[in-house]
């Protein structure tokens, strides 16, 4: 399916997308720390940036851990992938001498900005990259050692998209990227529109 827009905007929006069918090849370094680069520039209230990254490399050694944190449904293809990110937030907005502590209000929507420039860079580089509830949430903050003030998030799975002759029948009908809403479905001039 081609994805089409009803107003002009940049490629990169329609070309990311959430496959599952991975390569499993290693990715350099740099390429994950270029990613990473460009979740840091995301916006946050009051810029307190409260998204941490938690990842594995498929060559380290803690792999098989990082896969064995997702539920078997997203273990299954994500252990094909070439990184593993559990991305978490601070619940808790620092306070700076004048200000306490406050219980944070943004730190889910701020952590949301942060994956999605990860995975726009993502496709910029040619890798794609998925998000994932599917998760282990107790497991993963008690072998990754997250402290209770983090909510954690979601994982993130990036990797480079398998050749569509490698799949079979089924997943290369699974493999399709997805439509969207119209732009009047879910933004309303003056008030909320009730269906
Ligand atoms: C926060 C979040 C959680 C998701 N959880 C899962 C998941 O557990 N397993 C999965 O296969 N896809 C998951 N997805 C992928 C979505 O199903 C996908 O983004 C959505 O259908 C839109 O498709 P697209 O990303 O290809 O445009 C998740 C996406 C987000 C943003």
């Amino acid at each position: 399916m081609t994805r089409s827009t009803q107003f002009d905007v940049d490629p990169i929006f329609v070309s990311r997308w959430s496959p599952r069918a991975f390569d499993p090849v290693s990715i350099p370094e740099e390429d994950v720390n270029r990613m990473l680069e460009a979740a840091r520039w995301a916006p946050s209230a009051y810029n307190i940036q409260p998204w941490r990254f938690v990842y594995a490399l498929r060559d380290d050694e803690n792999w098989e851990e990082f896969v064995s944190l997702l539920n078997p449904f997203n273990a299954g293809w994500a252990k094909d992938a070439s990184a593993l990110f559990f991305l978490v937030s601070d619940t808790i907005m620092p306070g700076d001498g004048d200000r306490p502590d406050m219980p944070a209000t943004t730190n889910s929507l701020d952590a949301g900005g942060a994956w999605v420039q990860l995975a726009l860079q993502a496709t910029q580089m040619g890798y794609h990259a998925h998000a994932m509830a599917g998760i282990e949430y107790d497991q993963i903050r008690e072998k990754l050692e997250i402290p209770e003030r983090f909510k954690i998030e979601a994982g993130i799975a990036v990797g480079t998209r398998i050749a569509d002759h490698a799949l079979d029948a089924e997943q290369k009908a699974a493999e399709v990227p997805s439509p969207r809403k119209a732009v009047e479905e879910i933004a309303y001039r003056g008030s909320f529109q009730h269906a």
